[in-house]
């Protein structure tokens, strides 16, 4: 039974405690938040014990650790936590700067212990399952993907504030996908972006639409479009174009209900928002982890491709910022 601590008890640390649960194999033994009400009342919700984090580091008795604390905190808490010996599964993105996340890597390699990042989506069951037909050479070689990904609805500049902005906080997940598909990062990164949705989305000094070209070496190119509103729900979709044929997942949606009249023909909505589209891959998510957590080795998604995620959206935010294509060398973004 791995025994497992909880940092953070907002959002996506709510959904990971019932993921964590419902494992036979983890047992949720503490959780953890700066504000102690939260902690306690997840605690209490999963027979859990609330704790600070350092007690919860400091437990030798913990095995793993999942931290879903506010994006600022990530990299000290990986270093913190790698430092204590545990297995470490750590939500998106690593950290808001890239030297600081680069950092933080090259101790956690010091340190020897593995670190998983939360790209949940590559468990998603329709992307996964387009990217195993993709592996067994169904469409021949990938040569152009594209990702929608859009919100319904923009958050609170309070929230964008603090989130390193649309390409670190949201096209992050997009730029892991792209990574994933085609394995490995791009050569170069363009994007544009506006602030068309929410002017105090713009007068924050962040985006609400974008697009973002990726260029591999060899050239294969991924396009990723992002909003942060779509009124008629979160709209997800991917499609890769090979050589030999073209593989899509497109949205899951609320049922499967169908009208046809003579009016037309009328589908459900997408699912809401992620807690509703990505609920079954948090799931896979976590059971992948504690897999690789058993076997000893094996992590799906790593540090370093959290780093590679990171980078793309620097150089993303570099590129919108002067209007030029930025290069990636050595895993790093160069301005023209
Ligand atoms: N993978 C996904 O689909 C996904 C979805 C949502 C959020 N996230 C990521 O998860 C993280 C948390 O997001 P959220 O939406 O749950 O935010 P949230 O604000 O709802 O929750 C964060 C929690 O962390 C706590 N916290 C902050 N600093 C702390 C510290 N030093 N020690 C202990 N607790 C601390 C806060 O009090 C809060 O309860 C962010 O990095 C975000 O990017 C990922």
């Amino acid at each position: 039974m791995i025994k497992v601590g909880l940092l953070g008890a907002g959002r996506i640390g709510k959904v990971h405690a019932k993921s964590i649960v419902a494992d036979s194999r983890s047992q949720l033994v503490a959780v953890s938040d700066v504000n102690e009400e939260a902690a306690r009342q997840l605690a209490a919700t999963c027979g859990a014990t609330a704790k600070s984090s350092q007690e919860i580091l400091a437990d030798s008795s913990i095995d793993a650790v999942l931290i879903a604390t506010s994006t600022d905190t990530h990299s000290g808490f990986i270093e913190a936590a790698v430092a204590a010996g545990k297995a470490v599964l750590c939500e998106k993105p690593v950290d808001l700067n890239l030297e600081r996340a680069l950092a933080c890597q090259a101790l956690a390699a010091k340190a020897g212990r593995p670190v998983m990042i939360g790209f949940n989506r590559r468990f998603d069951p329709n992307f996964a399952a387009l990217k195993r037909a993709f592996d067994a050479g169904e469409i021949g070689k990938g040569e152009l993907l594209s990702v929608t990904s859009f919100d319904p609805s923009p958050p609170p500049v309070s929230y964008i504030n603090v989130s390193g902005g649309l390409f670190r906080d949201m096209a992050i997940h997009d730029f892991d996908m792209a990574c994933w598909i085609f394995g490995g990062a791009p050569a170069s990164v363009t994007a544009i972006g506006s602030s068309i949705v929410d002017p105090a989305i713009g007068a924050a000094g962040d985006v609400d639409t974008a697009v973002i070209t990726l260029h591999f070496a060899d050239g294969r190119i991924a396009v990723i479009k992002n909003s942060r509103r779509a009124v008629y729900g979160y709209d997800q979709r991917v499609e890769l174009l090979g050589a030999t044929g073209l593989l899509s997942a497109g949205n899951v949606l609320e049922n499967t209900v169908a009208k046809i009249t003579t009016a037309g023909a009328l589908s459900a909505k997408p699912e809401y928002f992620f807690l509703e589209r990505y609920m079954k891959a948090y799931e896979a998510e976590w059971r992948a982890f504690v897999d690789a957590v058993e076997a000893g080795s094996n992590y799906p998604v790593t540090l370093q491709d959290g780093v590679n995620a990171l980078a793309v959206a620097e150089a993303a935010t570099l590129s919108w910022k002067t209007g030029r294509t930025v290069q990636l060398k050595d895993g790093r973004p160069v301005a023209a």
